[in-house]
């Protein structure tokens, strides 16, 4: 079986389609024989070597991957083999064959393409855990999502409507505005308007009558998670999902304090390995969701395994609206 391999950090390019036995699958283990990888934001982190999380090179990148059940190991009881399955990995799905938990492993609703179930996995988990679980949210409220038209973006859009939000979409120019307002979204407000500090707060207000945002979900960092700070309502929830924008913002925590505003931060993973339960409950509202037609993972591009250059390249360079899979 074939795996693209990270041999040193650096470049998308500077890894390698490398030849490798299949793997077995130990007790409590999956072997996937894969068929979608989502490429993800974080991968661009794990092949640069800039992740919080690394293994020792050579080794695989790529968090989601949705295959065909091969075998199982002893104790597995989630899955058998023939199920269509996506996982979720720390790294390694960017591979033909691979071994993951069975904690990891979620059989799919017979609906759901294996292109869609590699775009859902970790955008859709990091959205709901953000959405419900750090944020609190309440159904009927009003949310702010920054970087409305990316992976997370996107996923977070459809969740907060599917759960009965109001959605405010921050994005970037008219096309990113249409595409949020496509998934759910029922306001637009964009990221690079002057004076974002002030303008963003006066819009919220106008949108919503001058209560401000319940809830905002900030993947982008920098000066749209600022703003989107002093749109909050009283005890609104700010949460920290990323900073695509290259800065990490700092909190003025009076202002915390003034409107009873709460800023928490989001590692999914975390919750994947502390709470393999609470992740499988999640995923199975998701799939709900998704049978519902409340949710339905956008999948811009399927590439070639082969193209996974180009693929990186296109989330590193801000051209990907959803999600771009690689096709095994
Ligand atoms: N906390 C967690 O557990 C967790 C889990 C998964 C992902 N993440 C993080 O979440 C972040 C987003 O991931 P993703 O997969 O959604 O990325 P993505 O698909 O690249 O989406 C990012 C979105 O933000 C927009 N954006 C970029 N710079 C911006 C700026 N300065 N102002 C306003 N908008 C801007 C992008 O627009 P353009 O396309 O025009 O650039 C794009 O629409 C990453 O930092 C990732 O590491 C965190």
């Amino acid at each position: 079986m074939r795996a693209i391999t990270i041999r040193q950090f650096g470049e998308p390019d500077s890894m390698t389609v490398e030849e490798r036995p299949t793997p077995q699958a130990g007790p409590n283990e999956v072997l996937v024989s894969v068929k979608s990888i989502g490429v993800n934001y974080p991968d661009l982190l794990v092949i640069g070597g800039k992740y919080q999380i690394l293994a020792k090179p050579p080794f695989s990148p790529g968090k989601d991957a949705a295959g065909v059940v091969l075998a199982v190991g002893s104790g597995v009881e989630v899955c058998k083999p023939g199920d269509r399955v996506v996982c979720q990995l720390e790294y390694g799905a960017y591979a033909e064959e691979i071994v993951v938990p069975a904690a990891q492993c979620f059989v799919l609703p017979d609906a759901m393409s294996f292109d869609e179930a590699a775009a859902m996995g970790l955008a859709y988990q990091t959205a709901h855990f953000a959405l419900v679980e750090r944020g609190m949210y309440r159904k009927g409220e009003t949310v702010l999502v920054n970087g409305a038209a990316g992976g997370v973006g996107l996923a977070a859009v459809q969740i907060a409507k599917g759960l009965g939000a109001t959605v405010i979409a921050g994005v970037i120019g008219e096309d990113q505005a249409a595409i949020a307002r496509e998934n759910g979204a029922d306001h637009t407000v964009d990221l690079t308007m002057p004076d974002l500090r002030n303008a963003l707060r006066d819009r919220i207000k106008e949108l919503t009558g001058g209560h401000g945002v319940d809830v905002a979900l900030d993947p982008v960092g920098g000066e749209a998670f600022t703003a989107a700070l002093r749109a909050m309502a009283w005890r609104g929830r700010m949460v920290v999902i990323g900073f695509v924008s290259g800065t990490i913002p700092e909190v003025k925590v009076n202002y915390l304090l003034v409107k009873n505003i709460h800023v928490s931060g989001l590692q999914w993973s975390d919750y994947r390995d502390r709470t393999p339960d609470w992740v499988r409950r999640v995923q199975t509202e998701l799939f709900d969701l998704y049978e519902s037609g409340a949710i339905r993972p956008k999948v811009m591009e399927s590439l070639p395994f082969e193209d996974y250059a180009r693929a990186l390249q296109m989330v590193r360079d801000g051209k990907v609206t959803g999600k771009v899979v690689l096709r095994v």
